[in-house]
């Protein structure tokens, strides 16, 4: 049994990963200000963690809890990109900041590894594909640039002093526990949200998978309106429903298209 520190715990991810942690028979301390997380991400499993309610900006705190721990998963952020646009100082003392003292506690405490959530959004607008982790970052935003400085100090650390840090840098994560009102990522649950309302007992056994393509426009004449392509077409998100049933077995449920 190792002991782990998950700080944003109480949210959508690190609450999964939590629950992993959990169910391998580990010991687990979440620290999450349930600034955009819940208590209740937690319940199922609230009885074999233990939650502090605290900041990843407070040093003293991180210095008490850290003494012992194998691994941190480091997920705690605010993880919005338009907040970041209307209050980057917050983005940069919680993310810059805040990962820069979970950083340098770690390293005093002789954690093994630190594992941190970095973002597909260092990449920008860079229209390479596929994506390769040595791509140069391109941040877009406040909160790019922080998840992004994030990676420079994560290397620094490894480099400097000894510290193995991994930054995984997600794409647009979905599934159960994420909060349809987030800013962030936040079109696969608003579909999960409009498929919820049919009386399903667990609407989650369902995915919705979206696709970008082109809605061929009905009717000739049709003008050449706004955001609309060469012969009548304008791209369109649909979003398909899969089901799985108790056995396991997958298919095909509706689509929607969303324009
Ligand atoms: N969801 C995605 O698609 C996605 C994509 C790229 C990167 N990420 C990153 O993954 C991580 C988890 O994101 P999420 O989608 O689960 O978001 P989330 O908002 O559900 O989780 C973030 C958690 O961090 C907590 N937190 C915020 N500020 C804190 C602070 N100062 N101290 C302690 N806890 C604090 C929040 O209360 C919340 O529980 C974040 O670092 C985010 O930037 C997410």
């Amino acid at each position: 049994m190792s002991r782990y520190i998950v700080t944003g715990g109480a949210g959508f991810i690190g609450s999964h990963i939590t629950e992993t942690l959990v169910g391998q028979g580990h010991e687990v301390v979440v620290l999450d200000d349930l600034s955009t997380g819940y208590e209740h991400n937690l319940a199922a499993f609230r009885d074999k963690i233990e939650f502090i309610k605290g900041s990843i900006t407070d040093e003293a705190l991180l210095q008490k809890i850290m003494p012992g721990t194998d691994v941190v998963f480091h997920q705690g952020a605010l993880a919005s990109v338009p907040r970041s646009v209307a209050e980057p100082l917050a983005s940069n003392d919680v993310n810059i900041t805040g990962t820069l003292k979970v950083f340098i506690a770690a390293k005093e405490a002789g954690v093994r590894r630190v594992v941190y959530a970095a973002s597909s959004s260092a990449y920008g607008d860079s229209e390479t594909l596929p994506k390769r982790e040595d791509m140069p970052g391109k941040p877009l935003s406040p909160y790019a640039v922080t998840k992004y400085v994030d990676e420079l100090y994560g290397k620094v650390f490894t480099d400097i002093y000894d510290l193995p840090t991994v930054g995984l840098r997600y794409f647009n994560v979905f599934g159960p526990r994420q909060d349809p009102k987030s800013e962030y990522a936040a079109v696969i649950p608003l579909f999960i949200a409009l498929y919820g309302g049919r009386g399903a007992a667990d609407p989650w056994r369902r995915w919705a998978i979206p696709r970008l393509h082109l809605h061929r426009e009905r009717g000739a004449g049709q003008p050449q309106g706004r955001g609309r392509g060469r012969q009548g077409r304008r791209p369109g998100l649909q979003c398909g429903l899969w089901r799985e049933d108790r056995s396991g077995r997958t298919g095909r449920e509706d689509s929607r298209a969303h324009r």
